[in-house]
């Protein structure tokens, strides 16, 4: 890789170029070994972005987990690209969630390693992965938990407040209205549907506008037909925002809907 040349012990990069370099290579800058081989500064410029937009939003390899006295599980490597689909499959007690909860960031990897945008969420602080899940990964839970003394569009605000710092009512009311639920914008999330909830977890997924949305038994709760519109709604939602989309299921009804599947 271009970068791996880089001279960053000259001091010819301009600080922004060495910090974004450090951060693609996963170092921080007193760490960042790389030495010698100078090439013209626009070089490396002309190469960043492009460096940071050729990485696949996710991307596994050799990544194991343990609980306490319980055997190791394995799980296959796994890519998916930016604005992609991957549909992960497999039985009860196979590893999904455990494998969604290390992809995400809410289970810290013990072996191997998870890269998200090409950021290797093994190698940063609690606090950074807090804050990277929360502008970069939108989760959507089987069950999902609401702020309930907010009404369910002010969950939303409340997502993309803690994802981008911002929040913008308006959008929020847009993304209701794109899932159906927009007559529900003003009530307690305790009077929604099992259904209409659901629906109102992928809008919060979305409201940040993440990079990726991650799912775990989106439709499993559901009937043929919510599990249907779950689907093509997380996967319709997802294209508009231009994220990536993986979910973790035993539902045998979404492996016809998605190309890209692997089974755990
Ligand atoms: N918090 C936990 N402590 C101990 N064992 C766990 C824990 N969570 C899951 N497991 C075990 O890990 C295995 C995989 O669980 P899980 O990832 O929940 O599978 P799935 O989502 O495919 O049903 C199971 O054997 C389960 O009993
Ligand atoms: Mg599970």
């Amino acid at each position: 890789m271009l970068l791996l040349s880089a001279d960053f012990g000259g001091g010819c990069f301009e600080r922004e170029t060495h910090r974004a370099a450090c951060l693609l290579q996963k170092l921080t800058p007193e760490k960042c070994p790389f030495k010698g081989f100078g090439l013209p500064l626009t070089a490396y410029h002309a190469y960043l972005p492009s460096a940071l937009e050729n990485q696949p939003i996710l991307q596994t390899k050799n990544l194991r987990y343990s609980y306490p006295n319980q055997a190791e599980i394995r799980f296959p490597d796994l890519v998916c690209d930016r604005g992609a689909h991957l549909l992960i499959a497999g039985n009860s007690g196979s590893g999904k969630t455990t494998l969604l909860h290390l992809i995400s960031g809410l289970l810290r990897v013990q072996s191997g390693e998870v890269r998200i945008a090409g950021t290797d969420l093994g190698k940063m602080s609690q606090g950074a992965l807090d804050k990277f899940r929360g502008s970069h990964i939108g989760l959507v839970f089987q069950q999902p938990r609401f702020i309930t003394a907010l009404t369910a569009v002010d969950n939303v605000t409340a997502a993309q407040y803690f994802g981008t710092g911002k929040s913008n009512k308006a959008e929020a009311v847009a993304l209701l209205e794109a899932l159906g639920i927009a007559e529900k914008a003003c009530k307690p999330t305790g009077q929604l549907s099992g259904g209409e909830r659901q629906r109102l977890a992928i809008a919060r997924a979305l409201a940040a506008k993440p990079a990726v949305v991650m799912a775990d038994e989106p439709t499993s709760a559901l009937d043929d037909e919510n599990a249907d519109l779950v689907s093509k709604l997380l996967a319709r939602q997802s294209a508009e925002y231009g994220a990536a989309l993986v979910i973790v299921t035993h539902d045998n009804r979404l492996k016809a809907k998605f190309k890209n599947t692997v089974t755990l």
